[in-house]
């Protein structure tokens, strides 16, 4: 490893070169390339890189480091904008220790707006984690249409053309891994160019009913689909998401849909849809648990915690649904009094795209209800909800590591990487209160508490249960998810698509079930 501050400065990760070797093995021919909005690293205003935030970018730098793979990503910042000036449009990604080289598109910072803060983030965000309150949102207006037209489009094109051109200058047949709602355009434009790739698209949020799609008007989720079936395999987070896909396609496109084979077939190809619940690299993660830093953030935790912690570590989305979290958490107080003075609420939240209206709203609505708990029930020298801002990894770690019951009550997410981070490293035998709509729930069922996210009665109670529960029974919860987690790893995410696409497309006749 570099001992230079530059590479100090930034946090590396080193999965098993065995899962290089079986990457090479099974795809021989081959040169990879991984597409996503935000790319591995963000330059500091301080100087140096930090890792690019959200559990997306996390897995991702180990697909790319695991495949050897170029990355294509946005340049979404100014402090971005002005690195691509100085160093031109390709680097090293320094968050990687193979060869990866990050290439980056850069769109007008009004394109960039429109595709992320008009389109993406408050458009298909809501549609695809059902957040709109139909009766009166959304409003599809001129402004959406053009930002759909001048911006989302805009910057899908530009991503594509970049993955063209990258992709004509590799050795091997390009495989082109592209991820998440902001770039459903890419695999169509890409085929049109480059039509021997192999095209696989991972989405890593909820694909919502074909009716709640409908929401969106017919020109901008045809183009979607179409998009998408540019693909040779589409990767979803659960087995609800392949079905809701493949009756999309159905329904609202009139494609001919194969349900037993989970493939959609046009133009004489088959586009499978497969899930792969993504992961967390177990050894890095117990590594960063046992790290100095969390130990220190440990030692600040003690002079503070109360009998019972309870704790969320969240981006601050609605989707998390912190604030009905909250309302359960009041609902626990007031069933039961005798708790207060001895349990403690600690939410730990990083703030989200700001840049968005809805989420500056939201924001605001979690620091007013919080702060009307407090003020109802606190006492001297007690406070009902220890609520803290930031990006901070190693606190995030030490919350986890010592909750006693963890709160995990999504509306609806795609998979939700925390509940496997707490499941794996906790070690207070904690108990995981978690949504019935997380793409984890599908796992970990047997080992949580389920809970309606909408219903904070019922969330209420089984904050109650989590803390009351007997210690054989927390014990046996606690291994079961955590052995889920231990054998469902990231490395099983990789593996798992990088069979499918072997055994789907890279090597003709050979079909998997
Ligand atoms: C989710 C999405 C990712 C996104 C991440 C962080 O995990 O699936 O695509 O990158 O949130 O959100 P942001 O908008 O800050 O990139």
């Amino acid at each position: 490893m570099s001992d230079s501050p530059f590479m100090r400065s930034v946090e590396r990760r080193r999965p098993g070169s065995s899962m290089r070797a079986y990457v090479t093995r099974t795809l021989p021919h081959n040169s990879v390339i991984v597409v996503s909005n935000r790319g591995p690293h963000e330059p500091r205003p301080e100087g140096g890189f930090a890792r690019g935030a959200g559990g997306v970018v996390t897995a991702l730098l180990t697909l790319a480091e695991v495949m050897g793979a170029d990355w294509v990503a946005c340049a979404r910042t100014e402090a971005e904008r002005a690195l691509v000036k100085e160093q031109g449009p390709t680097g090293m990604a320094p968050l990687i220790s193979s060869q990866t080289q990050l290439h980056y598109v850069t769109p007008t910072p009004e394109q960039y707006d429109m595709y992320y803060s008009v389109i993406s983030n408050p458009v298909l965000w809501f549609i695809q984690h059902y957040l709109w309150d139909l009766a009166h949102q959304p409003l599809i207006n001129g402004r959406i249409h053009r930002a759909w037209r001048d911006g989302y489009v805009q910057v899908n094109k530009q991503v594509a053309q970049k993955v063209v051109d990258v992709g004509r200058q590799l050795p091997e047949r390009p495989l082109v891994m592209v991820h998440d709602y902001q770039l459903y355009l890419v695999p169509q434009l890409v085929r049109e160019q480059l039509p021997g790739a192999i095209i696989q698209h991972f989405i890593h949020i909820p694909w919502p009913t074909p009716q709640y799609w409908k929401v969106l008007p017919k020109e901008m989720r045809d183009a979607i689909l179409r998009g998408l079936l540019g693909c040779d395999i589409v990767g979803f987070q659960s087995s609800l998401d392949v079905r809701n896909f493949l009756l999309t396609c159905e329904e609202n496109s009139g494609l001919q849909v194969d349900i037993k084979e989970r493939a959609v077939l046009l133009d004489g190809r088959i586009v499978y849809a497969r899930h792969y619940p993504i992961s967390i690299e177990v050894a890095s993660t117990t590594r960063l648990a046992f790290s100095h830093g969390v130990m220190v953030e440990e030692r600040k935790l003690r002079d503070w915690r109360p009998k019972y912690l309870i704790a969320r570590v969240d981006r601050t989305d609605p989707s998390k649904n912190i604030v009905r979290g909250f309302l359960a958490y009041e609902k626990l107080l007031s069933h039961h009094p005798e708790l207060r003075g001895e349990v403690q609420f600690w939410a730990f939240l990083q703030p989200s795209r700001q840049d968005v209206s809805v989420y500056r709203n939201y924001l605001r609505r979690v620091r007013q209800v919080a702060l009307r708990i407090n003020n109802q029930y606190g006492a001297k020298g007690w406070m009902p909800i220890r609520l803290e801002f930031g990006e901070n990894v190693r606190k995030a770690m030490a919350a986890l590591r010592n909750f006693d019951v963890l709160l995990v009550n999504p509306v609806y997410d795609g998979l939700n990487l925390v509940v496997k981070e707490g499941a794996l490293v906790n070690r207070s035998e904690g108990v995981i209160v978690l949504s019935e709509n997380a793409g984890a729930h599908e796992e970990l069922q047997p080992h949580v508490l389920s809970i309606n996210p909408f219903d904070i009665e019922a969330t209420g109670q089984a904050l109650y249960e989590g803390i009351v529960m007997g210690v054989a029974e927390r014990r046996r919860r606690h291994e079961g998810a955590r052995d889920v987690v231990r054998a469902n790893d990231i490395a099983r995410w990789i593996t798992r698509q990088v069979q499918d696409i072997r055994d789907l497309v890279a090597t003709p006749g050979l079909r998997a079930g």
